[in-house]
């Protein structure tokens, strides 16, 4: 949409956060709330996406994109959301379209929501539309006052608000969007809050009533839409909810999730159908799992894995980094980092990669059909070849490479006469 510009507010401190990092940079199922909000300025096909950063600028600047379209914006002074829209009125000066302002700490938002938003904005033709929600419990928001015909005419924040307005349930998201000019020219009458010593962007809907603006509101269908993130508190609460719907979609494209109140997945994972994920098992961005697998209980996939089809990941398995070809199975505790490891392998009990030598994380391969023994430490790089077996309490040092079809035993690890028998199943 050539008309439309988004300004996302990230220049908070996040005070309530009590946290060394900037609130936006804190993750929800693994990324960034920053993350979530870009996607959804893309996703609304934003012309231009300003993020107004401020608190440890550096920070938050070193995790945006190198987009053309996103532009950095500096908030000097942290004086309100409306001295951060202000920050970014250059961006916006002689725009004649809509510009949509979203809050970097709100990630629950749905991207068919804020579309029917701007939707409406256009079809009513209003100065501004703002998303507003129903909370059971709408403590810490900023409430919306509704005139006699039932139209918004004000948001009152909650310190601002009088016990009778504290009752309101509907509040304002904080996601609105307004007609350019319309902005630049209420921006201006912002007064410094005397109370909080902030310019509230939330005063700019009680001057367009005085102006006899138009302002149309839209309601969340889903009140998680509207949740914001202010405590830790609320950040397990959205991140609770992100992730039953990561789980919902995952359960919806064929796979079994067990129990979903202790599978832990996040976003940026692909699972094939028929796979069944058991209880407790936790799978990190970045990863990659077949058809058909059986992963879990207690299993824990971490980023840049890729688990081929019919693969068997039993209790206690933690995968990090490691390509793995369909129908292996590790059934029982044991660490594979950096590994290859072709398709119906073993690998018993036990088995630990070593692939950290102090500086270099180092590459293990094992072919196919190979055999682990119980208990192997097999120190990278190392090789382990085709239909090849190690002993139980093998340790296969630093550079070896076992040949195809044999055998090694012991610490350090020595070659066997003997060759794998032929007839050994799989
Ligand atoms: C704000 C709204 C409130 C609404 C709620 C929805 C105001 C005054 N209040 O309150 O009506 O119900 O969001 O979640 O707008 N920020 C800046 N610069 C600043 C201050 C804040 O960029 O100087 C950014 C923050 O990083 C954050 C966003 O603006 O991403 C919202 O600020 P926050 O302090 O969380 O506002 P709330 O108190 O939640
Ligand atoms: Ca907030």
């Amino acid at each position: 949409m050539k008309d439309l510009q988004t300004i996302i507010l990230a220049a908070g401190k996040g005070t309530r956060m009590k946290s060394d990092l900037p609130k936006v940079l804190h993750p929800v199922c693994g990324q960034p709330l920053i993350d979530y909000v870009l996607d959804l300025a893309r996703r609304i096909g934003s012309a231009k996406i300003n993020v107004v950063v401020g608190h440890r600028s550096s920070q938050v600047r070193a995790v945006l994109p190198k987009d053309p379209k996103v532009r950095i914006v500096i908030q000097r002074q942290l004086k309100g959301t409306g001295d951060a829209v202000k920050s970014a009125q250059s961006q916006f000066i002689h725009f004649a379209g809509d510009v949509l302002i979203l809050s970097g700490d709100a990630v629950l938002l749905k991207t068919k929501t804020l579309k029917d938003l701007v939707l409406k904005h256009k079809k009513s033709q209003a100065a501004v539309t703002f998303l507003t929600t129903v909370m059971q419990h709408p403590e810490g928001y900023g409430r919306i006052i509704r005139g006699f015909g039932g139209k918004a005419v004000a948001i009152r924040e909650e310190k601002d608000a009088t016990e009778y307005e504290k009752n309101i349930m509907e509040i304002n998201a904080g996601v609105y969007c307004f007609r350019a000019p319309v902005l630049r020219e209420a921006i201006r009458h912002i007064k410094l809050n005397p109370k909080k010593k902030e310019y509230y962007l939330t005063d700019i809907i009680a001057h367009l009533t005085e102006q006899k603006a138009r302002i149309e509101t839209l309601e969340t269908e889903d009140p998680a839409e509207g949740l914001g993130i202010n405590t830790r508190i609320e950040l397990a609460r959205v991140e609770d909810i992100m992730r039953q719907r990561i789980l919902r979609q995952l359960m919806l494209n064929g796979v079994t999730v067990v129990d979903p109140q202790t599978t832990y997945v996040h976003q940026n994972v692909i699972i094939g159908r028929d796979t069944v994920i058991r209880p407790f098992t936790f799978i990190e961005s970045d990863v990659r799992i077949g058809p058909h697998c059986q992963i879990g209980p207690f299993a824990r996939l971490r980023p840049g894995t890729r688990i081929g089809s019919g693969v068997q990941l039993g209790n206690y398995v933690e995968v990090s980094r490691t390509r793995m070809g369909r129908q292996c199975v590790m059934k029982h505790f044991g660490f594979l980092g950096d590994a290859r490891i072709g398709s119906k392998v073993n690998i018993g009990a036990g088995a630990v990669t070593a692939n950290y030598d102090g500086k270099n994380k180092n590459v293990t391969q094992i072919a196919e059909h190979a055999f682990i023994g119980s208990d192997t430490i097999l120190v990278a790089p190392v090789k382990i070849g085709k239909k090849s077996m190690t002993g139980a309490g093998s340790v296969v040092t630093r550079g070896r490479s076992v040949p195809a079809g044999r055998v090694v035993v012991g610490a350090p690890a020595r070659l066997l006469e003997r060759k794998v028998k032929a007839k050994r199943k799989k």
